[in-house]
Protein backbone atom coordinates (compact mmCIF):
# COMPACT_ATOMS: atom_id res chain seq x y z
CA UNK A 1 0.00 0.00 0.00
CA UNK A 2 0.79 3.49 -0.60
CA UNK A 3 0.19 6.17 2.49
CA UNK A 4 0.78 9.94 1.35
CA UNK A 5 1.13 13.21 3.56
CA UNK A 6 1.61 17.06 2.94
CA UNK A 7 4.11 18.73 4.57
CA UNK A 8 2.44 22.39 4.73
CA UNK A 9 5.60 23.98 6.17
CA UNK A 10 6.77 23.53 2.80
CA UNK A 11 3.59 24.00 0.60
CA UNK A 12 3.32 27.09 -1.14
CA UNK A 13 -0.10 26.73 -2.55
CA UNK A 14 0.77 25.81 -6.26
CA UNK A 15 -1.89 23.67 -6.64
CA UNK A 16 -0.40 21.28 -8.99
CA UNK A 17 -1.08 18.04 -6.40
CA UNK A 18 -5.01 19.02 -6.68
CA UNK A 19 -4.59 18.74 -10.23
CA UNK A 20 -3.18 15.73 -10.24
CA UNK A 21 -5.07 13.66 -7.85
CA UNK A 22 -8.24 15.50 -7.12
CA UNK A 23 -9.19 12.63 -5.04
CA UNK A 24 -6.64 12.88 -2.81
CA UNK A 25 -5.67 16.15 -2.34
CA UNK A 26 -7.49 19.25 -1.59
CA UNK A 27 -7.18 22.69 -0.46
CA UNK A 28 -7.60 24.51 3.21
CA UNK A 29 -8.53 28.09 3.46
CA UNK A 30 -4.80 29.32 2.91
CA UNK A 31 -4.81 27.24 -0.24
CA UNK A 32 -2.21 24.89 1.16
CA UNK A 33 -2.83 21.27 0.39
CA UNK A 34 -3.80 18.53 2.42
CA UNK A 35 -4.99 15.30 2.34
CA UNK A 36 -8.17 14.43 1.86
CA UNK A 37 -8.88 10.96 2.91
CA UNK A 38 -7.02 11.10 5.98
CA UNK A 39 -7.24 14.36 7.55
CA UNK A 40 -3.27 14.53 6.55
CA UNK A 41 -2.00 12.28 8.93
CA UNK A 42 -0.90 9.88 5.73
CA UNK A 43 -2.32 7.05 7.78
CA UNK A 44 -4.97 5.87 5.58
CA UNK A 45 -3.90 3.43 2.76
CA UNK A 46 -4.54 5.05 -1.00
CA UNK A 47 -6.78 3.14 -2.75
CA UNK A 48 -5.03 1.33 -5.45
CA UNK A 49 -6.08 2.77 -8.57
CA UNK A 50 -5.14 6.25 -6.87
CA UNK A 51 -1.74 5.30 -6.53
CA UNK A 52 -0.26 6.84 -10.28
CA UNK A 53 -2.36 9.53 -9.26
CA UNK A 54 -0.25 10.21 -6.03
CA UNK A 55 3.17 9.48 -8.08
CA UNK A 56 2.15 12.13 -10.34
CA UNK A 57 1.62 14.53 -7.67
CA UNK A 58 4.62 13.90 -6.02
CA UNK A 59 6.35 14.34 -9.27
CA UNK A 60 4.75 17.55 -10.11
CA UNK A 61 5.47 19.05 -6.84
CA UNK A 62 7.76 22.17 -6.97
CA UNK A 63 8.71 22.41 -3.39
CA UNK A 64 8.73 18.08 -2.64
CA UNK A 65 5.82 18.85 -0.28
CA UNK A 66 3.94 15.65 -1.46
CA UNK A 67 5.58 12.72 0.59
CA UNK A 68 4.82 9.18 -0.21
CA UNK A 69 5.22 6.31 1.36
CA UNK A 70 4.98 2.10 1.74
CA UNK A 71 4.54 2.77 5.68
CA UNK A 72 1.96 4.91 7.26
CA UNK A 73 3.17 9.03 8.32
CA UNK A 74 1.24 8.87 11.40
CA UNK A 75 1.44 12.58 11.07
CA UNK A 76 4.77 13.34 10.87
CA UNK A 77 5.34 14.45 6.92
CA UNK A 78 9.04 14.12 7.69
CA UNK A 79 9.12 10.68 9.14
CA UNK A 80 11.39 8.90 6.58
CA UNK A 81 13.96 11.46 5.82
FE1 LIG B 1 1.57 22.64 -2.32
FE2 LIG B 1 3.07 21.13 -3.83
FE3 LIG B 1 0.49 20.82 -3.86
S1 LIG B 1 3.39 23.28 -3.39
S2 LIG B 1 -0.33 22.86 -3.47
S3 LIG B 1 1.84 20.47 -2.13
S4 LIG B 1 1.85 20.65 -5.60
Amino acid sequence: PKYTIVDKDTCIACGACGAAAPDVYDYDDEGLAEVVIDDNTGTAAVDGVLEDDVIDAHLGCPTDSIKISDKPFDGEPLKYE
